[in-house]
């Protein structure tokens, strides 16, 4: 049969789009012809299927016309991952296996010349689409095979070598040698399969009980937790806000499960799933350095895009450490984000869009030589090199933090003794969770989840607070020292300080203590 086809997916983004794979041996001069908008890497696969269909003992029709077909021809296609699906093809064409065998099913990998499959990113994303287009088998790399389990309702097979495919499409046993050292490569998702899993499993990860004083912080970043509130932390070198941040994931609730396929869809796409880990499960954490570029927040990449951090920390944290030190530009392709959740890059030949919604973790000294904080006596700048420093985040980022604070450095007394009777992230996490719980139940009949994800004039229609609770934050408003804005964002702190404590609505403590995280505002705005 010197026609045959099979299929896989071709990833824009996280979204997979099934792709028919088609080979046909014709007559005429001897060729290749590779069609359907394939890009570099994956018209290089001619000499790796050439080579590993040939190392793997199987025929290669080098007298005839060979022409592969992608289709639909429109979707741009990308990478190695076509590898196995092309030669599997190439081999149904030439009845070396059985006819039909690969005609329903997905095959994803890349090969090497000898024949091995070696394993690809973005196998999650890719058999998720597989199944929403109704499909029942799919074929992948054996490293990437339980990552494809994680989609239910399909048969997954797990292959090392184009031989072990060969031998099951023919019903014939696996020979003994397949993919021998297959299983110790390094994968392409730069997962050292070496690493023993359990490692990473007890990975000191970092506790809150690490940070000594520093109470309103600790504080702060509890209701950050809680309410899903964006965070700035002003405070001088050394005071442990880098800590405070690395923590924050800690206190963050585990993903639900829909969650965690969308973050282990997007690492899986990065090729950053940790090793053993086929499923990400825990909030993740990001903190890319002040100099990074554009696209390595957002994303981007010329022939492949790839997820930026701020898609990395997809329902999890964004942590810009020596936040006015980032480029204006990367501050502002953080709106788009902020605002929807996504992030989108275009290119000549398609738009990619990736998941980013993360909570965003800003730290900063409070001017450039760092001292400004207390009294501020100790501080050399200038009053307009320091509003200018914090110039740097006014605007759109500013508008979206909830809470931010100002630090002292912590003093050498509560280094020494606070140890005995700080609160461990266990503890905290639990009160994050019944605060969760509380405004889950609270905001069911609502597209939010999280206080800090309600707009201003719900909050204030849906859940008015009497005049005797809001009066202190109204006064401030009358004095010009808060702005409307400023006011929703008291509001929604007020509401999570009110979760925390178990209490049905908040009251006017609640509403003074959220006033006090609006506290730095002075310096920034
Ligand atoms: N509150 C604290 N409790 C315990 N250790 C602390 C505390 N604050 C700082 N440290 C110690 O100081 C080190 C530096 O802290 P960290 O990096 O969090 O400071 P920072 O505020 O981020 O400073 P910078 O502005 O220089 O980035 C920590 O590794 C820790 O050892
Ligand atoms: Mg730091």
């Amino acid at each position: 049969m010197p026609l045959a086809r099979t299929r896989a997916v071709a990833l824009v983004g996280v979204q997979g789009h099934l792709v028919e794979v088609e080979a046909d041996l014709g007559q005429g001069v001897p060729s290749y012809t590779l069609v359907g908008l394939p890009d570099t890497s994956l018209s290089e696969s001619r000499d790796r299927v050439r080579a590993a269909v040939l190392n793997s003992g199987q025929p290669w029709p080098s007298t005839r016309r060979i022409t592969i077909n992608l289709s639909p021809a429109s979707l741009p296609k990308r990478g190695s991952s076509f590898d196995l699906a092309i030669a599997a093809a190439m081999l149904a064409a030439q009845g070396a296996v059985p006819a039909g065998v690969f005609d329903r099913a997905v095959l994803l990998g890349e090969l090497g010349l000898d024949g091995r499959v070696r394993p690809v990113r973005g196998v999650l994303p890719a058999v998720a689409a597989a199944a929403r287009a109704g499909v029942e088998s799919v074929v992948v790399p054996a490293t990437n095979a339980a990552e494809a389990g994680l989609v239910p309702g399909l048969r997954v097979t797990g292959v090392r070598t184009l031989r072990e495919l060969v031998a099951l499409a023919r019903s014939e046993p696996v020979p003994e040698d397949a993919g021998d050292d297959a299983a110790t490569e390094p994968s392409a998702a730069g997962v050292d399969a070496d690493a023993d899993p359990d490692d990473v499993a007890v990975s000191v990860a970092p506790d809150l009980r690490d940070v000594l004083g520093q109470a309103t912080a600790r504080f702060a970043m509890e209701v950050a937790a809680a309410g899903g509130h964006h965070v700035l932390m002003l405070g001088p070198p050394g005071a442990g806000k880098t800590m405070l941040a690395e923590r924050l994931p800690g206190l963050l609730p585990p993903l639900d499960s829909d969650a965690a396929l969308e973050v282990t869809a997007v690492h899986s796409v990065a090729g950053t799933l940790p090793p053993g880990t086929p499923l990400v499960t825990r909030p993740p954490f990001q903190a890319p350095h002040h100099n990074a570029s554009v696209p390595a927040i957002v994303g981007g990449g010329s022939s492949q895009v790839r997820p930026g951090a701020a898609s990395l920390a997809h329902r999890g944290v964004l942590f810009l450490d020596e936040a006015p030190e980032f480029a204006p530009a990367v501050l502002d392709a953080l709106r788009q984000p902020l605002e929807s959740g996504e992030i989108t890059v275009s290119r000549l030949v398609a738009q990619v869009r990736f998941p980013a919604r993360f909570q965003l973790v800003l730290a900063a000294n409070p001017c450039p030589c760092g001292l400004a904080v207390g009294n501020g006596s100790d501080c050399r700048c200038t009053p307009m090199a320091k509003l200018r420093y914090l110039g740097r985040l006014s605007g759109p980022l500013l508008d979206r933090v909830d809470l931010s604070l100002e630090m002292l450095a912590a003093t050498r007394a509560e280094l020494r003794e606070d140890s005995a009777y700080v609160e461990d992230t266990a503890t905290v996490a639990a009160r994050v969770i019944a605060a969760r719980e509380r405004m889950a139940a609270r905001l069911a009949a609502t597209p939010w989840r999280a206080n800090a994800e309600v707009p201003g004039h719900v909050l204030r229609r849906h859940w008015p607070l009497p005049w005797g609770v809001v009066a202190a934050a109204e006064q401030e408003l009358d004095r010009g020292g808060l702005t409307a804005r400023g006011v929703d964002r008291v509001l929604r702190v007020a509401w999570t300080l009110s979760d925390l404590a178990g209490r049905d609505r908040p009251d006017s403590g609640d509403v003074q203590v959220a006033l006090q995280f609006r506290g730095v505002r002075r310096w920034a705005a």
